[in-house]
């Protein structure tokens, strides 16, 4: 694992959006794996921006992304299908069939997971991953004691995950109990990894990352196995992590 240590969100943000940029430019036919949440905002700022000004472009890329909450429609403004078009797609070229989201309101959640799956394995998987990790480790919403070996699933969000996504709803009460999420091994299999980190409130997540044992308790600590992980962390998250 590569760690590139950032000042701050602003260049965490930066940093990543150019790193992706190049991989675009590379490879304008990649297929990218993209998360929701707080933390890739300002990436899609910067590659909003970078679309704009410099014509980078996404047409013939693909994008999977990681999780949907379950029982929320795609128009609904608390899902991350609205999250994504609202932050990242209304202002790039992308195809818009290119773009994949597991639907939380399909009327068999089960057979979503395993379409999605094969949709991912039917385009060839993901060239490159971009991960947020949550307070309690999960990645996607693979939340503690996720077996390594999930594929797309449906999930019953923990309390500790329901409580940090409440400052998105009115109250708790309305965060979905479940969500669908790419499986770890779903996320293992990527080619290449991104993890973004910042903030204090992640530094437990991050150091149990780097030191603790991998193990399901710990879904972020999965990554120490896959060979090609990047990790953009800033220097509050870094802290007390011995990094
Ligand atoms: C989002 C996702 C989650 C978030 C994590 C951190 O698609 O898969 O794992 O990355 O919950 O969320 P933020 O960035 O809001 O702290």
């Amino acid at each position: 694992m590569k760690i590139i240590t950032v000042k701050d969100y602003n260049e965490m943000s930066q940093k990543v959006a150019e790193y992706v940029i190049e991989k675009v430019n590379q490879n304008p036919n990649i297929t990218l794996g993209l998360a929701t949440g707080g933390t890739p905002l300002g990436m899609y700022k910067y590659l909003i921006e970078d679309h704009q000004k410099n014509k980078t472009s996404y047409q013939n890329a693909q994008s999977f992304n990681l999780d949907e909450y379950v029982g929320l429609s795609q128009d609904d403004p608390n899902s991350y299908n609205y999250y994504m078009y609202n932050e990242f797609f209304n202002h790039i070229d992308i195809t818009k069939s290119n773009v994949h989201i597991p639907n939380g309101n399909a009327p068999d959640v089960q057979k979503e997971c395993i379409d999605y799956e094969a949709l991912i394995e039917k385009n060839g998987g993901i060239d490159l991953q971009i991960l947020g990790i949550g307070n309690n480790g999960h990645i996607g919403f693979n939340e503690p004691g996720t077996s390594f070996q999930a594929k797309t699933h449906v999930i019953d969000l923990t309390p500790s995950t329901k409580e940090a996504n409440a400052r998105y709803f009115h109250s708790i009460e309305d965060v979905p109990a479940q969500a669908i999420t790419m499986g770890i091994a779903t996320i293992m299999k990527s080619k290449e990894i991104l993890l973004l980190i910042s903030g204090e409130s992640k530094q437990a997540a991050l150091s149990n990352l780097l030191h603790g044992e991998i193990d399901e308790s710990s879904p972020a600590s999965v990554l120490r196995n896959h060979p090609c992980v990047t990790i953009f962390a800033d220097e509050d998250a870094l802290r007390d992590t011995g990094k």
